[in-house]
C-alpha cells in the first residue's frame, strides 16, 4: 500500500453533497440549489429567511427536510416549486434554472409538467369528485388525449388505493384518503419530481403510514420525493434527512456524527468546522501523530490501522458518512493511537474537522452528547487493547 502522506488540500466550499454517494456532475441532479437567499420585506423592516442555501438532490432520491416551525421549510420549498422567488441565487431543477430563463407563465407551464406539489390540508377542490380533482391538472398542463384522461385518473386512484371512492366527493371520504386522492392528482400529468410540505401533518398514524408507503413505492418506481415533516419517525424511513435551522442547512455529516445537539448546536458546528479533502489512499493521520480536531466523514470512506507485532499494517475498521473519528485522542490526550487512511478503492475523502477548544466548548455545551462520546472512547480503547493481545484482525464497529 501508498504510504506516502501528500500535502493535505483544504477546499473552502463544498456544495452540501448527497451522503454516501459519488460526484454527480453538472446537470445530473433532479434539484441544485445555489446560494439561495430569501428575504422578506414588510413594515416592520427586512426579515432574511433563507441565508444562502446550497442543496444537491439527486434523481430517485426520498429526501425528507425537517426544522423547528418557522425554519425557513416551506419557504425553501417554495423556491423549489417555484411558487415564490428567491431574492438571489439559482435553482434549477430537472436541469431548468427556473427563474432567470422563465417568466411567470412559463414557470406554471413547466411546474404543471414537472411537479407534483402535495399540501398538508389536501386542497382538493370540494364540488368535484375525487376522479374530477386528479383530472385537473391534465386539462392545465394539457396533457393526454382528452378521452384518455378519466382512464388515466382512474388509473391513479387505483394506485392509491381509492377506485372504489373515485365518484365521491372529497368530503365523503376520511382525511387519509383525501390526501391519497391529493397525491394521485399530484402524479397526473407523470412528473419526475413529487414535493410534499407536511403531507402527514393532518392524518393518523395508520393514514401517515399509508402515505409514507406509496412515496417508498414512488421512489423505487425512479420518482425523486421531497417531503418536509415535523414527525421523526419518518425522517428513519427517507434516504437522506436535511437539518434547517433559522434559514440555514445543518452538514448532514454533522447531524449524523452528533445526533444529540440542538440544531442550534449543530449550526454552530456545521459553520466552525473545516473541509478537508483527501485523495484515495492519503494517510490522514499517521499513528503517533498529535490529533488537534474531531473529524466527521462528509463523503468516502477511512480505515483505521493499527501496526501488527510484524509492524505489518492491520485494518480493523472502515468509516463511513455520518462517522467519526479523532475524540479518543481529544479526550484522552495524547497521541494518535492508530493511523488513518482514505479508502483507496474509493473516491476522494471529504472530512469536516472541529478543532479541539470548539470541540471541547461543544461538550461543555451538549452533556448528552459528552456521556455518549465517553462510551464510546471507552470501548474503542478496550477493542484496541483487546486487538492488540490478539494481534490480529478483529472486526469493530465504527460508532
Ligand atoms: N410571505 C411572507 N412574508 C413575510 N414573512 C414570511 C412570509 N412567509 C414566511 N415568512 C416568515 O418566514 C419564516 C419562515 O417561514 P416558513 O418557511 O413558513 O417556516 P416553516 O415552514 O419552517 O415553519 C417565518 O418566520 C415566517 O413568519
Ligand atoms: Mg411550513
Amino acid at each position: 500500500m501508498d504510504q506516502t502522506p501528500r500535502q493535505l488540500s483544504t477546499v473552502s466550499s463544498i456544495s452540501s453533497s448527497p451522503l454516501g454517494k459519488g460526484g454527480g456532475g453538472e446537470g445530473a441532479s433532479m434539484i441544485d440549489i445555489r446560494n439561495v437567499v430569501k428575504i422578506f420585506k414588510n413594515a416592520a423592516g427586512e426579515f432574511t429567511v433563507l441565508k444562502g442555501i446550497d442543496l444537491s438532490i439527486e434523481r430517485g432520491q426520498f429526501v425528507s427536510i425537517v426544522g423547528k416551525s418557522g425554519s425557513g421549510k416551506s419557504t425553501l420549498l417554495n423556491m423549489i416549486t417555484g411558487i415564490d422567488h428567491p431574492t438571489s441565487g439559482q435553482v434549477l431543477v430537472n436541469g431548468t434554472d427556473i427563474y432567470t430563463k422563465m417568466d411567470e407563465s412559463d414557470r406554471s407551464l413547466w411546474r404543471g409538467k414537472n411537479l407534483g406539489i402535495v399540501f398538508q390540508f389536501f386542497q382538493l377542490l370540494p364540488m368535484l369528485s375525487l376522479l374530477e380533482n386528479v383530472m385537473l391538472p391534465m386539462d392545465y398542463a394539457k396533457i393526454d388525449d382528452f378521452d384518455e384522461r378519466p382512464k388515466r385518473a382512474m388509473g391513479l386512484l387505483g394506485l392509491v388505493g381509492l377506485e372504489k371512492q373515485a365518484h365521491k366527493l372529497p368530503l365523503a371520504v376520511s382525511t387519509g384518503q383525501q390526501q391519497l386522492a391529493a397525491i394521485a392528482r399530484a402524479l397526473a400529468t407523470n412528473p419526475p419530481l413529487l414535493v410534499a410540505d407536511e403531507p402527514t401533518g393532518n392524518l393518523d398514524t395508520h393514514s401517515a403510514n399509508a402515505i409514507l408507503l406509496l412515496f417508498e413505492q414512488l421512489v423505487d418506481e425512479g420518482k425523486t420525493v421531497v417531503m418536509v415533516t415535523h414527525d421523526p419517525s419518518l425522517t428513519d424511513r427517507t434516504d437522506r434527512n436535511i437539518i434547517i435551522s433559522d434559514g440555514d442547512l445543518i452538514d448532514e455529516a454533522v447531524a449524523l456524527a452528533l445526533p444529540l445537539l440542538k440544531h442550534r448546536q449543530m449550526l454552530a458546528v456545521t459553520k466552525l468546522a473545516r473541509r478537508l479533502v483527501f485523495d484515495p489512499g492519503q494517510l490522514i493521520i499517521g499513528r503517533e501523530e498529535h490529533v488537534d480536531s474531531f473529524f466527521m466523514i462528509a463523503r468516502g470512506a477511512v480505515e483505521i490501522i493499527l501496526q501488527g507485532k510484524k509492524h505489518e499494517d492491520i485494518s480493523i475498521a472502515r468509516l463511513g458518512p455520518g462517522q467519526y473519528f479523532g475524540e479518543v485522542e481529544l479526550l484522552r490526550g495524547g497521541k494518535s493511537i492508530a493511523s488513518v487512511r482514505a479508502v483507496a478503492d474509493g473516491g476522494p475523502v471529504e472530512l469536516l474537522a472541529l478543532q479541539r477548544d470548539d470541540f471541547h466548548n461543544l461538550l461543555r455545551e451538549s452533556p448528552l452528547t459528552e456521556e455518549t462520546l465517553g462510551q464510546i472512547v471507552q470501548r474503542r480503547l478496550e477493542e484496541n487493547k483487546s486487538m492488540d493481545r490478539r494481534g490480529g484482525f478483529l472486526g469493530r464497529l465504527g460508532k
